[in-house]
C-alpha cells in the first residue's frame, strides 16, 4: 500500500463545524497487485496536483483496474472525474447508499459497481473485501480490508485532522487531541453505527488502519479500536442510573419568572417514579457542558423569556449543539414567561420538532409573574412529560 493523498497544513476550519488547529490531510492510497492497481479514494479538488503527482510516480493510468470511493464527501471525491478521464478503463466501486449521491456530486453519468458487505475484488495476489459501515460520517460510507496485508481502509473512521508528512502514528507528533476531537465532532452523533462497524472490524486481523485523514495507524491498531468502543458507550453508563430517565430543564430568566416555571416543571417531573430532574441556568453553561448534558438527557426541556419576539441567544445556542448529537428518541418541551407576545416557547418547540425530538406536550407560556395556580400547571406540565417518558401516559400528537 502506498500513500497518494494530499497535505493541507493551513486548513483551520473543516465542514464549518470543526476547528482544525493542526491542519489536515486527505488520505488516498494505491494498492498494487500482480494483476493491476486499485486506487482508494481521491482528494479535495484543490489538492488534485499533489494526488496525481504521487500517483504518477507509482503507476501508469492504464494499470488502474479499480477506483474505490469509501465516502463521497468532496474532500475525498474531488479528483474523481479527472481520475476517471485519465483512467477510463478503471471500474468505480461505491456503496449502495452512495448511488444517489454520485450523480449529484459529479453532475454526469458515471459507470460504477456497488459493493455491499462481503463483496470482494481481486488484483491477482491481493484481495480486497468490502464492509458496509454507513453513517460514518455520511450514509454512503463503507470500509474495506486488504486480506494479504491485513490493512483496514476505514474511511473517515479513526481519522484525525492532523497534518504531519511523516504520516505513520509512530513517527508523527502527539495527535491524541486531534484524534479525540475528530471523534467528538464527526462520529459522536453516530455512536450506534460506530459500534456496528467495530463489530464488523473485529472479524479481521488488523495490522494497520488507513483512515481518510491524518496519521496512518500501525502501532497497536487495537488501541484505537478500543478508544472508539469506549467513547461510543452510552454517556450514562458510568452514572449508575440504570432504568432511570434523566430530565434536564435548561432555562434563562431575567426577572426570575421563567426560573420559577423551571423549578416547578422540574419538581413535577422529579416526582414521577424513575425520573431524575435537574436544572441548568443557560447563563452559566459552556458549549462543551451543553453537549455533554444534552447527550445524557432523555428529556430536554428548554425555557426562555421572549425578548423582541425571539428566544434568547443561549437557548438557541443550546439547540445549535444538536448537530453533534443524536436527537432522535429524546423528548423535548419548551416553556417561558413573557411580557407581550410570547413567541419564544413556540419557536423553540418548532426547532425541536425539526430536530426530531419527541414533543408530547404543547409549549407552556405564562404572562409575566406566574400565579400559584399557574405554577401548579407547570408542575403538571413536568409531570405529564415525565409520565410519557416512563410510559405511564400515552403520547399525544402535537
Ligand atoms: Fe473526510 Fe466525511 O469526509
Amino acid at each position: 500500500m502506498h500513500f497518494i493523498g494530499a497535505f493541507d497544513p493551513m486548513i483551520r476550519t473543516f465542514d464549518i463545524i470543526m476547528k482544525t488547529a493542526n491542519g489536515s490531510s486527505y488520505n488516498s492510497y494505491l494498492v498494487r497487485g500482480s494483476e493491476g492497481v486499485c486506487v482508494m479514494d481521491t482528494v479535495k479538488k484543490e489538492f488534485s496536483d499533489q494526488f496525481f503527482n504521487r500517483l504518477e510516480r507509482l503507476c501508469d493510468y492504464d494499470e488502474i483496474r479499480y477506483i474505490v470511493l469509501h465516502h463521497l464527501e468532496p474532500d475525498h471525491s474531488g479528483a474523481l472525474t479527472d481520475l476517471m478521464e485519465r483512467a477510463p478503463q478503471a471500474k468505480l466501486i461505491i456503496s449502495g447508499r452512495a448511488v444517489m449521491m454520485l450523480k449529484a456530486l459529479v453532475k454526469r453519468d458515471i459507470e460504477f459497481e456497488v459493493a455491499n458487505t462481503g463483496k470482494t475484488i481481486s488484483l491477482g495476489d491481493k484481495t480486497i473485501e468490502f464492509l458496509s459501515t454507513p453513517f460514518l460520517h455520511w450514509p454512503d460510507t463503507m470500509s474495506s480490508y486488504l486480506h494479504e496485508d491485513k490493512i483496514l481502509f476505514s474511511g473517515d473512521v479513526f481519522g484525525s485532522h492532523y497534518y504531519d508528512e511523516r504520516l505513520f502514528d509512530d513517527q508523527v507528533g502527539d495527535f491524541s487531541y486531534a484524534f479525540m476531537y475528530y471523534y467528538q465532532h464527526i462520529m459522536r452523533p453516530f455512536k450506534q453505527f460506530v459500534l456496528q462497524a467495530l463489530r464488523l472490524y473485529r472479524k479481521f486481523d488488523i495490522a494497520l488502519i488507513a483512515p481518510l485523514h491524518g496519521p496512518v495507524l500501525r502501532t497497536d491498531p487495537q488501541k484505537y479500536i478500543e478508544k472508539y468502543a469506549e467513547w461510543s458507550q452510552d454517556a450514562r453508563a458510568s452514572k449508575n442510573i440504570v432504568g432511570k430517565k434523566l430530565f434536564s430543564v435548561f432555562y434563562m430568566s431575567s426577572y426570575d419568572n421563567t426560573l420559577a416555571m423551571a423549578e416547578r416543571i422540574a419538581k413535577g417531573a422529579d416526582e414521577v417514579d424513575g425520573v431524575i430532574a435537574s436544572m441548568y441556568d443557560l447563563a452559566s453553561l459552556e458549549e462543551q457542558n451543553m453537549i455533554d448534558l444534552l447527550e445524557e438527557s432523555d428529556a430536554v426541556i428548554v425555557g426562555s423569556p421572549t425578548i423582541n419576539g425571539d428566544a434568547v441567544k443561549p437557548a438557541w445556542d443550546l439547540l445549535a449543539c444538536m448537530p453533534y448529537l443524536q436527537s432522535q428518541g429524546k423528548i423535548g418541551a419548551a416553556f417561558g414567561s413573557y411580557g407581550w407576545t410570547g413567541e419564544a416557547p413556540d419557536m423553540l418547540h418548532d426547532r425541536m420538532q425539526w430536530l426530531k425530538f419527541r414533543l408530547p406536550v404543547s409549549p407552556m407560556k405564562i404572562k409575566l409573574i406566574p400565579t400559584e395556580e399557574e405554577l401548579i400547571e407547570c408542575e403538571n406540565f413536568g409531570r405529564e412529560i415525565a409520565e410519557v417518558a416512563m410510559g405511564k401516559m400515552v403520547e399525544m400528537e402535537i
